[in-house]
């Protein structure tokens, strides 16, 4: 089955053909990330006029890198959330038109499941259940999942996600939006052990999470260095805040495969691709005899191949939307699409 999916909760337009699930035919995404750069972060109107002045290019594209037509798709597959509302409209109704038009079935599909299953496309033998840990721009969670359309959510962040964390503190330390992987690189060339940054415990929960506490910790050790006219190793301060993170992420996952008895451990989200992260999962799973799951890099941040992977699952689910479907800024992951 060869499903056209369409991404553009934030601020990337994309469209891709993927085959059951699991093999790319095609992937498109048109970043828009230069533009919202010079506002240091996504200025959501921007954002909705250049999906719309996009995503006909965009779709076109990724039917003929497909060597497709409209008519040769089995299904339209559209994120319909979580995500910038004004966004997320304009590939609703893309789709909507282009299912309508083509008359096939219109599979929408959750943002967060979609990066879950870019670890399909990365890993062929991938399958629930598993115990998955989402870092992104928006989100951290820690989800147990137990089949491609079934979730449960068993921790989450009490105020920022990771993504947005990074980028915060990326921004203290004179990055440009969106800084996590700036960060990653200086932290890459920097060592451990110069500031001491707290790891903020939430009463009440083993597996929820709170970046605050750190993000201002490292504005503060900034602005202090500042004000006393001293040089601050930009490399150091980002190689302990990355570390820090990647502690505070690792530890409360490994913790919530224990108490799951979890062999098979999942990492979806843009921070995914942090090299910090992925050398401490790498470390704590090898310790703990888990087997662990990564996207490649190219699957970490959004893209459209994802979600039609994601829609493949929810196809055989019976998963369908309505010339009705409307696009939804926040849904909890584990709710399903009702009709
Ligand atoms: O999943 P994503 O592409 O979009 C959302 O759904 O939010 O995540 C974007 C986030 C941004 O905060 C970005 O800075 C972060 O992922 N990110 C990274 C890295 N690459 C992207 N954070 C840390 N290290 C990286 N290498
Ligand atoms: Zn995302």
């Amino acid at each position: 089955m060869r499903i056209l999916a369409i991404e553009s909760s934030c601020d990337e337009t994309a469209a891709s053909v993927v085959e059951d699930g699991r093999v790319i035919l095609s992937s498109v995404i048109h970043s828009q990330v230069a533009e919202h750069q010079q506002y240091g972060g996504v200025v959501p109107e921007i954002a909705s006029r250049r999906h719309t002045e996009n995503i006909c290019d965009v779709v076109e594209k990724a039917l003929s890198d497909a060597s497709m037509k409209l008519e040769d798709v089995d299904a339209i597959a559209v994120t319909y959330a979580p995500g910038l509302i004004g966004a997320l409209l304009v590939g609703v109704n893309y789709a909507k038109g282009l299912a309508m038009a083509a008359n096939k079935p219109l599979i929408p599909v959750h943002h967060i499941r979609g990066h879950i299953a870019a670890n399909y496309l990365t890993h062929p033998e991938l399958k629930p259940p598993f115990l998955c840990l989402v870092a992104s721009g928006g989100h951290s969670h820690i989800i147990w999942v137990e089949d491609y359309t079934k979730f449960k959510v068993i921790g989450r962040t009490r105020d920022d996600a990771a993504g947005e964390a990074f980028d915060k503190a990326a921004r203290t330390m004179g990055f440009p939006y969106p800084g996590g992987i700036y960060l990653d690189s200086a932290a890459q060339q920097g060592k451990r052990g110069t500031y001491t940054l707290p790891k903020p415990k939430v009463n009440g929960s083993d597996y929820d999470f709170s970046f605050s506490g750190l993000k201002t910790a490292v504005i503060n050790i900034v602005h202090n260095a500042k004000q006393k006219g001293q040089e601050i190793s930009v490399n150091d301060l980002a190689a302990d805040f990355q570390g820090t993170v990647a502690d505070i992420l690792t530890g409360h996952l490994m913790q919530a495969a224990k108490d799951y008895n979890a062999k098979t451990i999942v990492v979806a989200g843009g921070v995914s691709a942090n090299s910090g992260l992925r050398s401490a999962l790498e470390k704590a799973c090898k310790k703990q005899g888990c087997e662990l799951y990564l996207p490649k890099l190219s699957l970490c941040g959004d893209n459209a191949a994802m979600i039609g992977s994601q829609a493949y699952y929810e196809y055989l689910a019976g998963t369908r939307a309505g010339m009705d479907l409307n696009g939804v800024a926040s849904i909890p992951v584990d709710v399903n699409y009702q009709n």
